[in-house]
Formats: structure tokens, C-alpha cells, sequence
């Protein structure tokens, strides 16, 4: 009897032995200190202001304007209406290069009308107001997808400047496939604009569509950046599968929904990039997917080792990919679990990662070195 207790007990210190470790292991080796600011009805993306406030993104079409300090949080009016529902609602928010003299910041959003929805990217000054809240003005619609669909996924709408205030825009397929490679379309493109919607100079294709495209043959492309060389790296969600991250050039096709390293959801191969070599294979993919959300290439001193590195926020992986880049090859190198879907991840101007967990109640943290 007694040899039985002792046994049982032993036991239970073997399996108490198998789990609990394993959690302190988890926790002693989390990177970062997480300091939660505050929370939000469905964020989806976050800019800095030059005081380091931040502008929040909630996705049925608010604009939330949070102080880090004080944890205040308060509303900017004027955004134009949504559509809301599935993938699609508010987007993201940039600020203009020269924000700090045009007062200017940039939205993406999904919006009804014929045929079904589409993304729309607008323009606006953004006037504040003493007590931590303000208002749109002047708010004009500067670059539309070319078509609206039905469905209400593949809207990506990620909008990011260049150091020449050229304005870049990641257009979801919207679950559409073929869109992707026709130059009559512009959806399933990177597309590069002038700040006021026009076409840039220098694009590689001609055509009333065609002349906004940079890169085509993309599938959900929900987040852009450069690195500190002025290269575009791009992530999307792919099929089953086949998540990517893609070093974008000029002219390039990515070859959605020719090629890809995934299948299709409902079980049909798709070929791999290795059978067309004239369509740019990913620089890193995914196999099961980790859901890339936003990335950014990290270009900070507070994490001192991975200057240059992509930071992908995932919502299937929960938490953070980090992926090493070297010259032009690109490989994960940490997986930093943050325990829910990640929406957005961004840097502040000290290097700090910010970063907007998804859904109903989800939080902006602030993580920093441990
Ligand atoms: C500031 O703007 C917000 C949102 O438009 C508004 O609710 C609030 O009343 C404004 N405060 C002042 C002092 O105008
Ligand atoms: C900005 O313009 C300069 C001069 O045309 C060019 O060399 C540089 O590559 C551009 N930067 C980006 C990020 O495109």
C-alpha cells in the first residue's frame, strides 16, 4: 500500500515533470518584456504619430487615436463608410513622409457598390483636437480595385511610402485567381502610385490598369516593407499549404494562381514553382502556414541581432515569425509565440515592437527586450 502511494506519486511527479518545465521553458525563453496598453473592437492595423501617439484601425470603421503614456484612447470622425464582413472592413493607415507639414495620412478600406466590394484606398487631413480625438477632412478616394466582386476575402489593402513619398499598395485576388495575371486588372498586384494617385513614373507596364502595377501574380499580400537597401519584401497568405515571402522586383510575376508550393483548399495540386521558372518563386514559404498578417523588416537598434531581419505577425502561428535575410535568401529563424492571432506588427521610433492581437477585445502590446 504504502509502495502504491509512493508509486502513484512518482508518477505524478513524472507527468507533473513532462508539462510543467516545459511551460517555465516557454516563458523563460519568450523574448520580450510585453507591456499591454490598451484594447480595441477588431483592430486591424497602427500608425505612430510624430509625438509617438498612435492611430488604431478598428475594423467595422473606426479610427482610435491611443497615447501610449496615458493610455487614453480617443476617436477620429470622418472615415467613410465600410463594407464590413469577412476579410473586409477598415484597413490600414499610413502617414504621409511629410505628414509632419501636410498633416496628410492615407486609408484603406473595403467598400460596397456594384457588382459587390472592392478596396478602396482615400486620403485625408487629419486635424486634431485638444482633448486626444479629432476628425477627418478633405477626405478623397485616390486608387480603387479595378473591379467589385462578391465574397468578402483577398482584399489585403496594405498601403506603405517609399523615402519618395511613392505611394505602394498590396491588392488582394479577391479570391478571383485569373485577375492575378491579367494586366486589365489590378487586383492580385503590388501597385505603385504617386501620392496622389496617379501613376509613377517608371512603372514596367503601360495600359489604363496596367500602368499602376509594379509586380503581379499575388495571391493575399497583407504585408509590405522595405529593407534598409530599398528592396520590397512582400508576405501573403497562399493556399493550403503555401504562405509566402516574396522579395518583389520591378516587372516581377509571382505566378498565382499558376504556381504555387501549396494546393488548393479543397485537395487540387497546384504546380510548383520549380515547373515554371519564368514566374519568382518565394524567397521563404510555408508548409503547414503560419497566416501572415503584416511584416515588417526589422530596422532597429533594441533588438540588437535582428536588425534586417522580416518580423511576420501570424494569426494561425499566434504570434511572431522571424526570418533571417541574408543577401537574397530568406530563412525562419525563430517562432515567438504571443498565445493569440496576431493582426499587425509594427516598430516604434525606439525600436520597441508594437504589436495589434486580432478579433473582438484584441490588445496593443508593446514588447521590448527582456
Ligand atoms: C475632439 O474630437 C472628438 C471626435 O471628433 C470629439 O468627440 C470631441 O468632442 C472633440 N473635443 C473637442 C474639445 O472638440
Ligand atoms: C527614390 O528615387 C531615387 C532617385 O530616382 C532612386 O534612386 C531610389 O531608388 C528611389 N527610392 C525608392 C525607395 O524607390
Amino acid at each position: 500500500m504504502r509502495f502504491g502511494l509512493s508509486t502513484a506519486y512518482a508518477l505524478a511527479l513524472v507527468t507533473g515533470a513532462s508539462a510543467a518545465p516545459s511551460t517555465v521553458t516557454a516563458r523563460q525563453n519568450s523574448p520580450f518584456n510585453t507591456a499591454a496598453i490598451t484594447d480595441f473592437a477588431e483592430p486591424w492595423a497602427l500608425a505612430f504619430l510624430p509625438d509617438n501617439r498612435i492611430l488604431v484601425t478598428e475594423k467595422r470603421g473606426q479610427l482610435r487615436l491611443v497615447d501610449p503614456n496615458t493610455k487614453a484612447k480617443g476617436t477620429i470622425t470622418g472615415v467613410p463608410s465600410v463594407r464590413y464582413g469577412g476579410q473586409g472592413g477598415f484597413g490600414d493607415v499610413a502617414l504621409h513622409p511629410r505628414f509632419s507639414e501636410n498633416n496628410l495620412i492615407y486609408i484603406s478600406y473595403a467598400e460596397a457598390g456594384t457588382g459587390g466590394s472592392g478596396a478602396a484606398v482615400a486620403r485625408a487631413r487629419l486635424v486634431l483636437n485638444t482633448s486626444g480625438g479629432g476628425a477627418l477632412q478633405n477626405v478623397e478616394v485616390i486608387w480603387r480595385q479595378s473591379q467589385k466582386v462578391n465574397g468578402d476575402g483577398h482584399f489585403a489593402h496594405r498601403i506603405l511610402f517609399d523615402s519618395n513619398s511613392t505611394l505602394w499598395i498590396s491588392s488582394g485576388e479577391r479570391q478571383q485567381f485569373d485577375p492575378a495575371q491579367s494586366m486589365t486588372s489590378n487586383l492580385g498586384k503590388i501597385i505603385r502610385l504617386n501620392d496622389d494617385g496617379t501613376v509613377a513614373a517608371g512603372n514596367p507596364f503601360t495600359g489604363t490598369v496596367g500602368s499602376q502595377v509594379w509586380a503581379l501574380g499575388v495571391r493575399n499580400p497583407l504585408g509590405i516593407d522595405f529593407d534598409e537597401q530599398g528592396r520590397l519584401w512582400e508576405v501573403e497568405m497562399g493556399p493550403m499549404g503555401g504562405d509566402e515571402l516574396n522579395l518583389i522586383e520591378k516587372g516581377g510575376n509571382y505566378g498565382w494562381p499558376i504556381v504555387s508550393q501549396g494546393n488548393h483548399y479543397d485537395g487540387r495540386p497546384i504546380p510548383n514553382h520549380n515547373t515554371r521558372p519564368e514566374f519568382i518563386a518565394p524567397k521563404a514559404f510555408w508548409n503547414p502556414v503560419i497566416s501572415p498578417s503584416s511584416v515588417i523588416i526589422y530596422k532597429g537598434d533594441l533588438f540588437r541581432n535582428w536588425r534586417g531581419n522580416a518580423i511576420i505577425s501570424a494569426l494561425g502561428a499566434q504570434g511572431l515569425v522571424r526570418v533571417e535575410i541574408t543577401g537574397n535568401t530568406a530563412r525562419e529563424a525563430q517562432r515567438i509565440s504571443l498565445g493569440r492571432r496576431i493582426r499587425c506588427v509594427r516598430q516604434g521610433s525606439d525600436g520597441a515592437l508594437w504589436v495589434l492581437e486580432d478579433g473582438a477585445g484584441g490588445r496593443l502590446l508593446k514588447l521590448t527586450p527582456r
